[in-house]
């Protein structure tokens, strides 16, 4: 028998558990709060819950941060014609496309307030009015968000409404980021490599053991899809060859987090003076970290930065005139 949930691959215990409770819930007609940090797969198991969820209707994803705000209310609701200058005729929205399925509201978070409300009269009576109609309509749809910030931080904030919260997080799913997945990043690294090479007609490379370990330890800010893009780059590698770090995107190459640098913004300042200011310190923390990378060698400097040596110059000369000023 397939299972919709081995689209989510991934052996360890906290993956196991998150599986055994989506399965459960899958045929419920519950709303379903996914929770997890970038690429940590929120949508496979959006779509995973839908396919085992026997719902005869189409699984419909609405990322609620790139909805044109102005037209928000009649792409999920739909409206009738004359509700608008340019709407013609009647127009089904979102919400309308997954009777009997489900409807995914990525990006939950984004959602303005307005249609947080009409969005809660969804969940709790399954009905909605489409923009200037007169009555409401009602359908089975089933509800299922996601987002990767702190829902209850935005309810606590005021951004985010907290009966709809309540809701919405009947029950809760949270995907694990792949840095605390243990084994699993070994897995998903061979069942990418294998994949993008096969839909590059290529045969995978073997990866080495130091590389294996190495991307054990990298803490992957962009999750499995960061780990995805990093396999699908390995596997434009000559054929046969065995690879190493060295083969990876030089992002990857090393443990350490490139240090965050972020000048102060100054609002004690007007607009464009914070910004030259601000914009002044960027440079010259950027050109000076760049440089003690690269002991000093501004050809490197520029090449790594992907930029021109002269900028690189005009930029150190100011420094080195800054720091003369400070010996005075
Ligand atoms: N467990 C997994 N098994 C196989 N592929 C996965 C898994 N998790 C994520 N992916 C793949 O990683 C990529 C990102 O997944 P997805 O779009 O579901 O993440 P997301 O959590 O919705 O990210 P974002 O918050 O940026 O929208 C996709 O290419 C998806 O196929
Ligand atoms: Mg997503």
């Amino acid at each position: 028998m397939s299972d919709a949930f081995e689209s989510l691959i991934g052996g360890c215990a906290a993956m196991e558990r998150l599986r055994d409770r989506a399965r459960r819930i899958a045929e419920t007609p519950l709303p379903v709060l996914i929770k997890g940090e970038t690429g940590t797969g929120k949508e496979v198991l959006a779509r995973a819950v839908h396919d085992a969820s026997g719902r005869r209707g189409a699984f419909v994803a609405v990322d609620c941060a790139a909805l044109t705000p102005s037209l928000v209310e009649s792409e999920l609701f739909g409206h009738v014609r004359g509700a608008f200058t340019g709407a013609a005729r009647d127009r089904d929205g979102l919400v309308a496309a997954a009777r009997d399925g489900t409807l995914f509201l990525d990006e939950i978070a984004e959602l303005p307030r307005a249609l947080q409300t009409r969005l809660l009269r969804l969940v709790q009576e399954g009905t909605w009015r489409p923009v200037g109609a007169d009555a409401h309509e009602r359908a089975d749809v089933r509800i299922v968000a996601a987002t990767w910030k702190d829902l209850q931080g935005e309810v606590r904030e005021g951004r985010f409404r907290e009966d709809l919260y309540h809701r919405l997080a009947v029950v809760e799913l949270e995907l694990p980021a792949l840095r605390d997945r243990g084994e699993d990043v070994r897995l998903l690294a061979e069942h990418f490599l294998h994949t993008e090479s096969k839909r590059l007609g290529r045969t995978p490379p073997k990866l080495s053991h130091r590389l294996f370990n190495h991307l054990d330890k990298l803490s992957w800010p962009g999750n499995v899809r960061e780990l995805r893009h990093a396999m699908a780059y390995l596997a434009v590698v000559p054929q046969g060859a065995r690879v190493d770090i060295d083969d990876l995107p030089p992002r990857l190459r090393r443990l350490t987090a490139a240090p965050v640098l972020g000048p102060d913004v100054r609002t004690d300042l007007p607009y464009l003076e914070a910004r030259r200011v601000w914009l002044d310190a960027f440079q010259a923390r950027y050109v000076q970290a760049l440089l003690d990378e690269h002991g000093g060698n501004v050809s490197a400097a520029a090449r790594a930065a992907g930029l021109d040596r002269r900028t690189i110059q005009r930029i150190r000369g100011r420094l080195l005139d800054a720091d003369g000023q400070d010996d005075d």
